[in-house]
C-alpha cells in the first residue's frame, strides 16, 4: 500500500480536493533546477550563501511582524533568487496538486490576470498541472511589483512550456506589466488570481481588515466577465484564512457562486465556533523533488507537511449547493474517544467527525455524512461529534496525519495579537504551520546535486519519492508509517 496520502483513494463516495502530484509534474519539478540556473546563474559566492539567504528571508516574512514585507522586496537581487530557489518550487509544488481539483475551466480565447505574480508561480503551476488548458489560446498579463521576478517568471515559463510566450502566435500570450496589482484589473477576465499576495495587502493600512478584504473582492469582481472565476489562495496561515474571510462576505454579498472549498454560502463555521481552528488543507511533501527537499533541510527549513487556504468563486447565479461536508483540518486526537478525529465544515456547521478506525478522512475530502439526532457534543468546540463507519479501503491518509491513541488533545495556546502573529508566513512556504520544527541548518555551502550548486555539490539524497530523511521526532505529519501515527494539535 502506498505510504503518499495523496496517492490513497477517498473514502467510498468521498470526493478528494488534493490531488497527487501527476508524475510528468514530478519529473519536470525533478529537473527544475536546469530552468533556475539557466535563467538565473548563480555565481559561486551567492550558491554557498543561498540557504543563510533563504533563511533571513524566511524570517523577515514569518516574523512577530507588523505591517507585512518592505515593498518590492523581490527586486533585491539576493532575495529574489532565495525565492527563486525555495519558495517558488514549493509553491508550485502545492499549486500542482489543488489546481487540478478546481473547476477552472477557462475558455478558448480566455483572458487570465494572475496579480502579485511575482515569477509567474501561477501560471507556471497551471501550465504543469491542467494540460487540458495547453491547446487552449489564453491571453494572460501577471502584474507585479517587481519587473525582475516578473522577467524572470516569463523565462522560466518559456522553458517550462518550450515556446515564447511574448510571440503574437503563442497559445499562452503572456504579458507582464510592472504595477500595482489594480493596474491589471481591466474588464473582460474570465479568471483573475492572486495567489500569497492578500496577506501582504492586509499590510499597514488601519482599515479593518474584513474591509480591506471587501474592498479588493470587489476589485477583483468588476473586471470579471459574467462566468469569469476568481481564485485566491493564501498560506494556510490564520491570516491568510481571514483575508479570505472578508473576500467570501464580499463575493456572497455580491451574490457570487462560492464554488470551493465552502459546502454552503452560511457564515464560516469556523468563525461561529468556539475552536481557535481556521480553514486551511495540508498535505505531506511526499512527492516534492528530492533536490528541494535536501536544500530546504539545508536551509533548516526541512518540512513536515505543505498547507494553503483558497477560495474560488464565479460570477454566476449561485449553484444549488452540493451540500455534504468538507474536511477542514489535519487530523487530531480526543482524550475520551479512541482512533483520531477531523474538523468538517456542513451547512449544518461544524462537526466533528471520529475515525474510531485511526483512519480519518483527509484534508479537503468532501463527504456525505448523517449527522444523527442527538449526536454528542464535542466538549471542546462544542461541535456534534460524528462517528464515521470503518474506511473498508482500510488506507490511513498519512497526510491528515493520524493522531496517535490515547493522545490528549492539546490547544496551541493562542498567543496575543494571534492574528497577525500566527498568519504572517509569507510567500506560501515555510510558514510556522508548515516548518518541520527547529533543525539545524546542516553544515557546509553547497546543497544536494541538483540543487543551487549543480552537480558538483555532495549529494545527500533520499531514494526516489521519498522525503530525505523523517521529519523530527513524534511530529511527522508525512507520509508515517502504520503503526507509527504522528501527533497532530488541535487548534
Ligand atoms: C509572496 S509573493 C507571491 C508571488 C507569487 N504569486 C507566488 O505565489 O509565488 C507576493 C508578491 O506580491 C507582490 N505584491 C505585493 N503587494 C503588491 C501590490 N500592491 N501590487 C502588486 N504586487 C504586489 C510582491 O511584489 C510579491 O511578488
Amino acid at each position: 500500500m502506498s505510504l503518499d496520502a495523496a496517492a490513497a483513494s477517498a473514502r467510498p463516495g468521498a470526493k478528494r480536493l488534493l490531488a497527487p502530484l501527476a508524475p510528468d509534474v514530478r519529473a519536470r519539478l525533478e529537473a527544475y533546477p536546469e530552468l533556475l540556473r539557466k535563467v538565473l546563474p548563480l555565481r559561486p559566492g551567492l550558491v554557498r550563501e543561498l540557504p543563510k539567504v533563504v533563511r533571513e528571508l524566511s524570517l523577515s516574512l514569518t516574523a512577530e511582524r507588523e505591517g507585512g514585507p518592505r515593498p518590492g522586496y523581490l527586486s533585491d537581487p539576493k532575495v529574489l533568487s532565495a525565492y527563486l530557489w525555495y519558495y517558488l518550487p514549493w509553491n508550485l509544488v502545492r499549486l500542482s496538486r489543488l489546481l487540478p481539483g478546481l473547476d477552472l475551466d477557462i475558455p478558448d480565447g480566455g483572458v487570465v490576470r494572475d496579480l502579485g505574480s511575482g515569477p509567474l508561480t501561477f501560471i507556471q503551476a497551471l501550465w504543469l498541472s491542467r494540460p487540458d488548458l495547453r491547446k487552449r489560446r489564453l491571453r494572460i498579463t501577471c502584474v507585479d511589483r517587481s519587473k525582475r521576478a516578473l522577467e524572470l517568471g516569463l523565462a522560466l515559463f518559456g522553458e517550462l512550456a518550450g515556446f515564447d510566450p511574448t510571440h503574437p502566435d503563442a497559445p499562452w500570450r503572456i504579458r507582464v506589466a510592472r504595477g500595482e496589482y489594480w493596474q491589471g484589473l481591466t474588464d473582460g477576465a474570465d479568471l483573475v488570481a492572486m495567489v500569497n499576495v492578500a496577506n501582504e495587502l492586509a499590510g499597514k493600512v488601519r482599515e479593518p481588515l474584513d474591509e480591506r478584504m471587501e474592498r479588493v473582492a470587489a476589485q477583483l469582481s468588476e473586471s470579471l466577465v459574467p462566468g469569469g472565476r476568481v481564485l485566491v489562495v493564501e498560506p494556510g496561515t490564520r491570516l491568510g484564512w481571514r483575508c479570505l474571510l472578508g473576500m467570501r462576505q464580499a463575493f456572497v454579498e455580491m451574490d457570487m457562486d462560492i464554488a470551493a472549498p465552502c459546502p454552503h454560502r452560511e457564515e464560516c463555521v469556523l468563525l461561529a465556533g468556539r475552536t481557535r481552528a481556521w480553514c486551511h488543507f495540508t498535505m505531506p511533501p511526499a512527492g516534492a523533488p528530492r533536490w528541494l527537499t535536501a536544500f530546504s533541510e539545508q536551509a533548516g527549513l526541512g518540512k513536515e507537511r505543505l498547507s494553503l487556504s483558497f477560495l474560488l468563486a464565479r460570477k454566476a447565479r449561485p449553484a444549488p449547493m452540493a451540500g455534504g461536508v468538507r474536511v477542514v483540518s489535519g487530523a487530531f486526537s480526543l482524550a475520551d474517544v479512541p482512533g483520531s478525529a477531523v474538523y468538517g465544515c456542513s451547512a449544518a456547521g461544524l462537526l466533528v467527525l471520529c475515525a474510531p478506525d485511526r483512519h480519518p478522512p483527509a484534508p479537503g475530502d468532501l463527504l456525505a455524512v448523517d449527522v444523527p439526532a442527538g449526536a454528542p457534543l464535542d466538549p471542546k468546540s462544542g461541535a456534534p461529534r460524528v462517528m464515521l463507519a470503518p474506511d473498508p479501503s482500510g488506507e490511513r491518509p498519512a497526510e491528515s496525519g493520524g493522531a496517535a491513541r490515547g493522545e490528549h488533545a492539546q490547544a496551541r495556546k493562542p498567543a496575543s495579537g494571534q492574528d497577525r502573529r500566527s498568519g504572517s508566513a509569507q510567500g506560501g512556504a515555510g510558514s510556522r504551520e508548515e516548518r518541520g520544527g527547529k533543525r539545524r541548518p546542516r553544515p557546509g555551502g553547497a546543497p544536494g546535486a541538483s540543487g543551487p550548486a549543480g552537480a558538483s555539490g555532495p549529494s545527500r539524497q533520499a531514494p526516489a519519492g521519498k522525503p530525505s530523511r523523517p521529519a523530527s521526532k513524534g511530529r511527522s505529519s508525512g507520509p508515517g508509517k502504520p503503526g507509527r501515527p504522528s501527533r497532530s494539535h488541535r487548534d
